[in-house]
Parts: C-alpha cells; sequence; structure tokens
C-alpha cells in the first residue's frame, strides 16, 4: 500500500509539504508530490505531521474483564488517539506474570493489526509483591517484554523493589513502579486535602507517593539501575525526580493528561469517574507537572487508560473503581494544557508522546524522524478543530471519560502504522 499525504507541516513548523509514504517506510518528501494509481490520498492542508504516539501505560483488560475492553477495542481506541504502540499493563486477569500471557498480548496485538501493544510484564508473581517473576522467560518469549511493572499496586517491599531493579538491569529491562506506600492509604478514594475532608470522603496523602519515589531512586542508584516513575501526581514528586535527575540516577517519569488537566474540586459532583489512582490532587499540583512537563522533569505523557464498565463507575464514589479512559482524549489534552498556553511547540509533544517514551522502553522503530528512509509509524492531526467529548462514541468498550460533553481542541485525522492506516477521519479502517 501506498499513502501520499498532502499538504502537511512537519513538527508543525516550516511550509506544508506532501509525504508519499511506501513500503512501510517514508519515500519521499516534497511540494507537488504525485502518486501513482491506487495510491491512498490523505488530503491535509496545513495539518500536523508527528511521529507516532507511544503509550507507556494503558490498561487493556484482557484477559479477564473483556466486558471492559479486549485488546481489539483497546487498539481501535489507541490508533484513534494517534498511537501506533502501546504498553498494555500487566494487571490483568490471569496476570501478565508468564510468557503464556504476555506472547497472547502480543499476537492478539499483531493480529488485529491497528497498534503495536507491547504487553508489561508483573514484577512479582500474581502481583503479589513478594515473589519476583521469570523476567528473563517473558523477555525471552515472542513478545519480548522490556518492560515490567505492578502498576495497580506497589511494589512496597523494599527488598524484593531492590532485587527486581537488580534483576532487570542484569537482563536490560526497565522496571515501572505504581508509586504508592499501602500502609499511608488503607481505605483511600481521594487526595488528601480541604476538598476530601469537607466531603468526607478518606484521603490518599501526597507523602504516600513522594515516599516511595524518594526510596526508589535511592534504590535504583544502589542499584546502578534505571527506574521508571508511573503517573507522577504531585508537586513533591516533581522535586524528588529534580534532584535524582541532578545525581545524575537514571530514573524517568510520565505524567498522565488527566492529571495535566484536572484537580480536586471535581470531587464535589461525587462522580465516581472521578476516581483515580492516583487521585487527581490540587490545582498547585496540576501546574508543578505542566512545568515539569515542559522543562524535561518529567520525560513523558502516559495515559493510564483504565476503562471499567458502567456498573463500576455509576455507584457510590468510594465503590468505583479507580481509572479513566485516556487514549482518545490524550492529544487534545495535551494541546489544551501545554500547547495552546505556550508551554510545547508541536515538536515538543513529538518529544512527550513519542520519541521520549519510545526511548525509555528502547523501541528502535517508534518515535523516528519525520525523515525519508524512516518507519511510517505517523499521526496527522488537525490543530484547528474543536470537538465535544461523547464517552458512548469512544472506541473503547466502556465509556468512563472524565472529560463527558468537554469540548476540547485537536483531532487526530489519520493514523499510519508501518505505512498502513490505522485510523482516519475518526475511524477504524474497515
Ligand atoms: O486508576 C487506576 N486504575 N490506577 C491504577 O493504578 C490501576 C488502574 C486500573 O487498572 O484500573
Ligand atoms: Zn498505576
Amino acid at each position: 500500500m501506498s499513502v501520499l499525504i498532502r499538504g502537511v507541516r512537519c513538527y508543525g513548523e516550516g511550509d506544508q509539504v506532501d509525504v508519499l509514504v511506501e513500503d512501510g517506510q517514508i519515500a519521499q518528501i516534497g511540494t507537488g508530490l504525485s502518486a501513482s494509481g491506487g495510491t491512498e490520498i490523505i488530503d491535509a492542508p496545513g495539518q500536523v505531521l508527528l511521529p507516532g504516539f507511544v503509550d507507556l501505560h494503558t490498561h487493556l483488560r484482557e484477559p479477564g474483564r473483556e466486558y471492559a475492553e479486549d485488546i481489539e477495542t483497546g487498539s481501535a481506541a489507541a490508533a484513534l488517539g494517534g498511537y501506533t504502540a502501546v504498553f498494555a499493563m500487566a494487571n490483568t486477569d490471569p496476570v501478565a506474570d508468564s510468557p503464556v500471557v504476555t506472547d497472547h498480548v502480543w499476537q492478539r496485538g499483531q493480529q488485529i493489526g491497528l497498534v503495536d501493544v507491547h504487553p508489561v510484564g508483573a514484577v512479582t508473581v500474581g502481583l503479589g509483591g513478594t515473589q519476583l517473576t521469570e523476567m528473563g522467560m517473558m523477555a525471552a518469549g515472542t513478545a519480548g517484554v522490556r518492560m515490567f511493572s505492578d502498576d495497580g499496586v506497589c511494589v512496597d517491599d523494599p527488598l524484593v523493589m531492590r532485587r527486581a531493579l537488580e534483576y532487570a538491569t542484569g537482563l536490560g529491562v526497565l522496571i515501572a513502579q505504581h508509586a504508592e506506600e499501602p500502609r499511608l492509604t488503607v481505605g483511600s478514594v481521594a487526595h488528601e486535602g480541604p476538598n476530601a475532608a469537607r466531603l468526607g470522603l478518606a484521603g490518599w496523602p501526597r507523602v504516600a507517593e513522594e515516599s516511595i519515589v524518594a526510596r526508589d531512586v535511592l534504590l535504583a542508584r544502589d542499584a546502578g539501575a534505571r527506574l521508571h516513575v508511573c503517573h507522577a501526581s504531585t508537586a513533591g514528586t516533581v522535586e524528588l525526580l529534580k534532584w535524582a535527575k541532578a545525581q545524575g540516577i537514571s530514573v524517568t517519569a510520565e505524567v498522565t493528561p488527566h492529571h495535566l488537566m484536572l484537580d480536586d474540586s471535581r470531587l464535589a459532583a461525587y462522580d465516581g469517574r472521578n476516581r483515580v489512582n492516583p487521585p487527581l490532587r490540587e490545582a498547585s499540583d496540576t501546574e508543578a507537572l505542566r512545568a515539569a512537563l515542559a522543562e524535561g522533569v518529567i520525560d513523558c505523557v502516559a495515559t493510564d487508560h483504565a476503562p471499567h464498565a458502567e456498573h463500576e463507575k455509576t455507584c457510590e464514589f468510594a465503590a468505583a473503581r479507580p481509572g479513566m479512559l485516556g487514549l482518545q482524549t490524550a492529544l487534545s489534552v495535551v494541546v489544551a494544557t501545554m500547547v495552546q498556553p505556550g508551554l510545547l511547540t508541536w515538536r515538543d509533544v513529538a518529544r512527550v508522546m513519542s520519541e521520549r517514551p519510545a526511548q525509555i522502553v528502547g523501541l528502535p522503530d517508534q518515535g523516528r524522524p519525520l525523515e525519508v528512509g524512516e518507519p511510517a509509524n505517523l499521526t496527522v492531526i488537525d490543530p484547528d478543530t474543536t470537538w465535544v467529548v461523547a464517552g458512548a462514541q469512544l472506541a473503547s468498550r466502556s465509556d468512563n471519560t472524565p472529560y463527558e460533553e468537554m469540548t476540547l481542541p485537536a483531532t487526530v485525522t489519520a493514523t499510519l502504522l508501518r505505512g498502513r492506516i490505522t485510523a482516519r477521519d475518526g475511524k477504524s479502517p474497515a
């Protein structure tokens, strides 16, 4: 298949150009390029061309909770959101703690073919926090697992975390930590602060995250290991990351779109859609997270796309499952919170949504420059449109978006995976 994308601005910069894609690669970049018969044309005058997005943190619920999402519906949501690779977290049922599960996830993703679904392997058996998994077996399997996390729960035992970091370093794979000291969040459902106190919701203090981040960067330092911090949510975590990076500790971090945009003032509605782990914090945290992403203290954006069914969300706040959809709204939220206020350029968006995540996990064919001969993993964006979010119209099987009825800027008009169109004008290919 060849595709001619006409009139785009690479990284949103410079003059409009045409980009010809052939045999899965960028074949030509120029003006007035012509197409041979059978070439698919994408007319995108003035639109922005970026490398396809890479999500280091997504929950696709297969195996085990396919009523909320599966690899097919999640892949469609990812492609429509501009993603060409996603990392599917291990907290499935059964847990992705063996090659049987991780190879299934990878192969199912390849069969569907909309996005590369890289399984994340669990750090501990059954996410139980005590016994390390056979990370080497998962890394050596068909899926070539390169990232391990017990996300959803924290590897809270410091000795287990230390051993995990040591083992992973030997294998050259990445440990990603969901930083939450469980003794400090027993019964917690919302950010600990004046809002939760007034509403009678049990609080999840910032220090539950920060104490683990502080411990883990020191463990990483001592083990000479790499550490990735999932969903940084507090201003204090930003300070710790700044300190650790200044010491030369090999730590990277992600922030979610929802922690960039939303804060705990939303709790007043007692709407279960606002329950998430880590919880929505205060406006001062949101501001610190935006600044940290702009400065590179936080490396990238990751969605923490967490689908939950209607009955798991439309209930008392404390009973609602934590998590929010994110794949199809991530770009728009980043545009609203970072690009429109002038904190990031489009080139920076390529960095935080594609290049850095690809580097962090070492994906050789993602987050590549927009140049001839490079793999055609591409996202085309109309920066000048707005759209109204409606959960029921998203490709996910679940509807739990916190942005329901909000008007957001920018739409993904096309996504290409190795030169094949995987999303176009809001639709998956037939
Ligand atoms: O809000 C969350 N939802 N945070 C997590 O860590 C897990 C996730 C899920 O699996 O639903
Ligand atoms: Zn998490």
